[in-house]
């Protein structure tokens, strides 16, 4: 009996902090609407046909061809890693979904700044999964079907930020994925330059561009958060990192490997795109970014802030073990490229 009422009464301290937190995230709409013109206009943007071969133009056949024989130089390893790059993309309705929860546009075509936020992100994301599924498709590189089909999985198994229903958590979340797609995207594009690809070399620049962009959006939010609750902020942040930041590709699904996005996650630390290492700088950047130790708090919040201040270093330490732990994992075939080993 005092089990339940200790569950309920967690449940409830949580709803209460969580409807505190909704609070400073509408206290700080004004920095929002500053931070709107991080979006580009839309006649400014860039669209995915900018980035691929002409399919209006008389000489269509050569630009196909020219783009496909580019694309023959990128190593099956690293196309396995665009791939489950680009599954993570187009999984952009459930991360839609996860951040209305901290918008709340109730109408869905609301005119407050975060709801013009939010449409704007998911319009600007909504290309990179188009641009990335395009160029998969026309370089017949890999088995579309198989691609299409996880894509199908990751979006109908859902996405879990684990947040707890805080929207402070869902922030940190966020400002750690842009980190994270921007990193990946752009190491994806300087690998495709280096094999001869030029052409994917440009795609995963201009995505990177973006993310970068949106990065900088969830920091300064998550900055504005700590301004006004250093001691709430610091404790969603050290919520977070107590648990492992699940990815947002996680539960990706082929039919076919059970622990694919495991596997997918090997050949990013083996090809040098996403490693255990970044994911460590990550965190060592948003402690110094968000001037954890500068924040005066005390209690709990003094004692969790000194844990995020010694996190980097743990998780260098961590990440020297799984390093060499995964670089002992063999080659495995993947669905995406007809079995053949990334
Ligand atoms: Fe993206
Ligand atoms: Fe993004």
């Amino acid at each position: 009996m005092s089990a339940v009422m200790d569950v309920t009464d967690s449940a409830d301290r949580r709803l209460d902090t969580a409807s505190e937190h909704q609070e400073v995230i509408s206290a700080i709409e004004p920095a929002v609407a500053e931070n709107l013109r991080l979006l580009v206009p839309i006649d400014k943007a860039w669209q995915p046909t900018d980035y691929l071969p002409s399919l209006e133009a008389e000489a269509w056949r050569d630009e196909v061809e020219r783009f496909r024989t580019a694309a023959e130089t990128v190593p099956d390893d690293l196309l396995v890693v665009l791939v489950g790059d680009m599954v993570t993309e187009e999984a952009l309705p459930s991360y839609s979904m996860a951040l209305n929860r901290l918008v709340r546009d109730e109408e869905g075509t609301g005119p407050a700044p975060w709801a013009r936020w939010l449409r704007g992100w998911t319009a600007e994301e909504n290309r990179h999964g188009d641009l990335l599924n395009a160029y998969l498709r026309l370089t017949g590189r890999v088995h579309m079907r198989a691609v299409e089909r996880t894509v199908h999985g990751l979006v109908t198994n859902g996405f879990n930020p684990q947040t707890q229903g805080d929207p402070y958590g869902l922030l940190v979340y966020t400002a750690f994925q842009e980190r994270a797609t921007r990193l990946s995207h752009g190491n994806v594009g300087r690998f495709a330059a280096s094999h001869g690809d030029p052409n994917l070399a440009r795609i995963c620049g201009v995505i990177a561009g973006d993310e970068a962009r949106h990065e900088a959006f969830y920091t300064r939010m998550m900055a504005e958060v700590l301004d006004h609750d250093p001691a709430g902020g610091i404790l969603a942040f050290r919520s977070m990192l107590r648990g492992r930041i699940a990815m947002p590709g996680r539960f990706m699904d082929d039919g076919r490997d059970p622990n694919l996005f495991d596997h997918f996650a090997i050949v990013a630390q083996r090809t040098n795109v996403y490693t255990v290492r970044d994911y460590a700088a990550i965190i060592e950047h948003l402690v110094t970014a968000w001037d954890i130790a500068g924040r005066t708090v005390t209690g709990e919040a003094g004692r969790a802030q000194e844990e995020l201040c010694r996190q980097a270093e743990r998780h260098v330490r961590l990440a020297e073990r799984t390093a060499a732990a995964l670089a002992k994992q063999p080659p495995r075939g993947f669905s995406w490229i007809r079995d053949r080993k990334g």
